[in-house]
């Protein structure tokens, strides 16, 4: 057993023994490293995520976090190494806190209930804010701010309590092309300047083809995991998403093209 990164052994998720959504998937991953789950919706990718953080419990197999075995355990302090950006659903517009509550708010799982915010803390928060260009925003409304906006601040929240490792449940959906953009140029950077490992669910191959280094391809009840250049081609692509997509190769990387217009 290494005494770093994630290891998944032999590991089946889902929610009914007789029905799993990912059966028997076994695989490393390196601290600092950079990996992307695709496939269609329903397929697991959230349950995979949940399920190595300990939200979901496993059906069977075991989830190693630096070398300690933290399958089903309620508390396990190499959890704390991992932190995650849920799937985006609607935020009530009544939610009163501002942004920079938000991302104080990544904290308290470590605190005690009664504990006072620290001074320290709060420079923490208005560092990350800023880091994720929110410098501005930070006294304002989180239910006023826009879904892109909302995304960086939750991502600011999971930086806070100083994880290894970030997990993102589709960072972009819904978010317009330019916010989009911004959001994963900064998850590229926190990667590569920060050496977060990085695990995210996205459709959105073109962008992040350059900065993966490995995939899991989740579909039909099977899976691939591996070096991106290994896994990836238009054949596992088309038949995972159930639409042909074509990879035209150019100077600057490979392009996916979706559906019957481009092909
Ligand atoms: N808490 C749950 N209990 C039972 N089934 C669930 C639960 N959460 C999700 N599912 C089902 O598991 C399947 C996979 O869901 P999910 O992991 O969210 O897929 P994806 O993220 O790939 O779209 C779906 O059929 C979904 O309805
Ligand atoms: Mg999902």
């Amino acid at each position: 057993m290494k005494n770093r990164g994630i290891e998944l052994k032999n590991l089946t998720a889902g929610y009914a023994p007789e029905k799993p959504l990912i059966k028997g998937l076994s695989l490393f991953m390196d601290e600092g490293e950079f990996w992307v789950v695709v496939g269609p919706n329903g397929a697991g990718k959230s349950t995979l995520l949940k399920t190595i953080l300990g939200i979901v419990p496993p059906i069977s197999g075991k989830i190693y976090i630096h070398g300690v075995d933290c399958t089903g355990k309620d508390y396990c302090e190499e959890k704390q190494l991992l932190s995650y950006v849920p799937q985006m659903e609607s935020y009530s517009r009544i939610f009163p806190a501002t942004a920079l509550d938000i991302v104080i708010s990544g904290l308290f799982p470590r605190k005690s209930r009664l504990e006072p915010v620290k001074e320290n803390e709060i420079k923490l928060a208005r560092y990350w804010l800023k880091t994720l260009e929110l410098d501005h925003l930070s006294d304002k409304p989180f239910a006023s701010l826009s879904g892109g906006q909302q995304r960086k601040v939750l991502i600011a929240r999971a930086l806070i309590s100083n994880p290894h490792y970030l997990f993102l449940d589709e960072p972009t959906t819904g978010v317009d092309i330019k916010s989009s953009r911004k959001i994963l140029n900064i998850i590229a950077s926190l990667n590569r300047e920060k050496k977060f490992g990085i695990l995210m669910v996205t459709h959105d191959l073109n962008f992040v083809w350059p900065y993966m280094e490995k995939a899991i391809i989740i579909g039909n009840g099977r899976f691939i995991a591996g070096n991106k250049e290994e896994i990836i081609n238009e054949d596992v692509l088309s038949e995972i998403y159930g639409v042909k997509i074509k990879i035209v190769e150019t100077q600057a990387g490979p392009i996916f093209l979706i559906g019957d217009k481009h092909v």
